[in-house]
């Protein structure tokens, strides 16, 4: 059995954890809106045509802001046209994605079904084919109370109040050029900044996320982030990353190292970040954004065989095995290590595409692999990063070296609480781990979740939805000062700890 040692001390932390890490998304693609969120006809909707069942696993993954409405698709999206008598919105050619665009769902709908869901909207305005002026007549239509024409117009929908939309994303992966409106990094740097500007005097309390690149291996990467946030600097908050991750060679050591890359973007970005700080002299830091990250690769064939020009055809609708599993409890572990610059993270996306939730139209719903580790992760995640040590042995991969078998990561939940994520990425053997807890006191184990299974390839499907599913019967116990546990080969695993009295 391989053997790895934590070492954390209360006193050696990372940073508090802002809950907008655990984000998610909801886009106009696919089955996300129509047949995911919103199916007037389902036996289980409200009043306002929200799937109370889907609404439930929402609520379960305590999800605190989801972005909307894209996405590739928000550059090319008229917000006006999905507001207002749902009678008269126009059907649009939705050329992001090739499909036809209903508009029954628009921004109103959306803070509704958020607010039932317990999220904050987290807005993505177009700056592909539309520009400054859109984009602050839509923080006015939100955020103004009244007496203005836009806010006056949210009232005559039928929200008397403002809907205090506090996060905004500047446009969306406008480096690449599938993108509607695609810019060069001065072009969108110039662009982002006049709106940014008109949408914070619109209203100063807002956020704001500047694009970064749409992946690390885009050609364009560092430079763009560096260029955009010269002319944007005093005017935004936080830049945003995305990334999809997949095992299209089927190789599951080398998948599951995979998130060693995301540890290298976030801490590059980070380095580009403090690069424009110091060289404006500013003393604003800019954060990190991580608003669209997952696995996505499943689909991928499938997509290429739909015909364009329906509603909501099942696009990116990956079926999520074990492996993916492990691999998001190891991105999230990523995205809390650096807990101190990541301020808001989306998992991408929610409902049907590439999600963790999905449904049959008129039928169940049931929870992907990838749900658990997010769930685990949103509910014992929170509280302050500890500096978490890991001493484990190594193993080397197509593209990776120096591979450590076991991730893991400390969260000091409260003065009371703490809770040891791990993964062991060990496909053979199980590893004991000790971990000195003397800074703690005298403590308890009080949980060990546990997710594993014998088929890497194993998943949840609206026939099977519980065939992957974790346990409580981890092993992990106190000796003296230390915690001392045994990690199943290839799991996922959440070991809580309490003070005792
Ligand atoms: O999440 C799916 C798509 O991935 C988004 O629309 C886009 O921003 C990214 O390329």
């Amino acid at each position: 059995m391989k053997k790895a040692t934590l070492s954390i001390c209360r006193d050696f932390t990372v940073g508090e954890v802002d809950p907008r890490i655990f984000g998610s998304f909801i886009e106009h693609l696919g089955r996300a809106v129509y047949g995911g969120i919103y199916e007037p006809g389902h036996p289980d909707a409200d009043e306002q045509g929200f799937r109370k069942d889907v609404l439930a696993l929402v609520r379960e993954l305590n999800v605190p802001v989801i972005r909307y409405p894209g996405g590739n698709f928000v550059s090319g999206y008229r917000w006006e046209d999905g507001v207002g008598p749902v009678e008269s919105r126009p059907r649009r050619a939705e050329l992001a994605w090739r499909t036809i665009e209903p508009n029954l769902i628009g921004t109103n709908e959306f803070v509704d079904w958020s607010r039932k869901a317990g999220a904050d909207v987290m807005m993505a305005v177009n700056l592909g084919s539309r520009g400054m002026d859109e984009a602050r007549a839509l923080v006015e239509y939100c955020n103004f109370p009244a007496g203005t024409q836009w806010s006056d117009l949210r009232k005559q929908h039928g929200w008397p109040e403002p809907h205090h939309v506090k996060l905004w994303c500047l446009g969306n992966e406008m480096d690449g050029p599938w993108q509607i409106g695609h810019k060069t990094a001065d072009e969108y740097g110039r662009l982002a900044c006049e709106a940014g500007k008109a949408m914070k005097w619109a209203d100063p309390s807002i956020e704001l996320v500047a694009c970064g690149s749409s992946n690390r291996s885009m050609p364009t990467f560092a430079s763009w982030e560096a260029t955009v946030l010269e002319h944007t600097y005093e005017t935004v908050d936080h830049i945003s990353l995305h990334t999809y991750y997949g095992n299209r060679e089927h190789d599951t050591a080398n998948f599951l190292a995979r998130s060693l890359d995301m540890d290298v973007f976030i801490q590059s970005v980070i380095a580009i970040c403090d690069y424009v700080q110091a060289k404006k002299r500013g003393k604003k830091q800019i954060n990190l954004s991580f608003d669209e990250w997952n696995v996505w690769y499943h689909s991928n064939e499938q997509d290429g065989k739909i015909e364009p020009w329906s509603i909501a055809p099942p696009q990116l609708e990956d079926v999520y095995n074990f492996e993916d599993a492990l691999l998001v409890g190891s991105l999230l572990l990523s995205l809390l290590r650096r807990a101190d610059r990541v301020k808001i993270a989306c998992l991408a996306q929610l409902v049907n595409v590439i999600a963790p939730i999905m449904t049959e139209n008129g039928g169940k719903s049931w929870r992907q692999t990838i749900y658990y580790p997010f769930l685990h992760a949103s509910l014992y995640g929170r509280g302050t990063v500890l500096q978490t040590r890991v001493r484990s042995p190594l193993y080397d991969s197509r593209d990776f070296t120096d591979v450590p078998y076991l991730d893991a990561l400390a969260i000091q939940n409260d003065a009371d609480s703490l809770t040891v994520f791990a993964v062991n990425r060990d496909l053979q053997e199980p590893m004991t781990v000790d971990c000195d807890l003397r800074s703690f006191g005298a403590c308890q184990v009080t949980g060990h979740t546990v997710l594993n299974h014998a088929d890497l390839k194993a998943a949840n499907t609206a026939d099977q939805p519980r065939a992957v599913v974790p346990h409580e019967a981890g092993k992990a116990w106190i000796d003296g000062d230390t915690l001392r546990l045994v990690l199943d080969a290839h799991s996922w695993n959440v070991i809580r700890l309490q003070k005792s009295r």
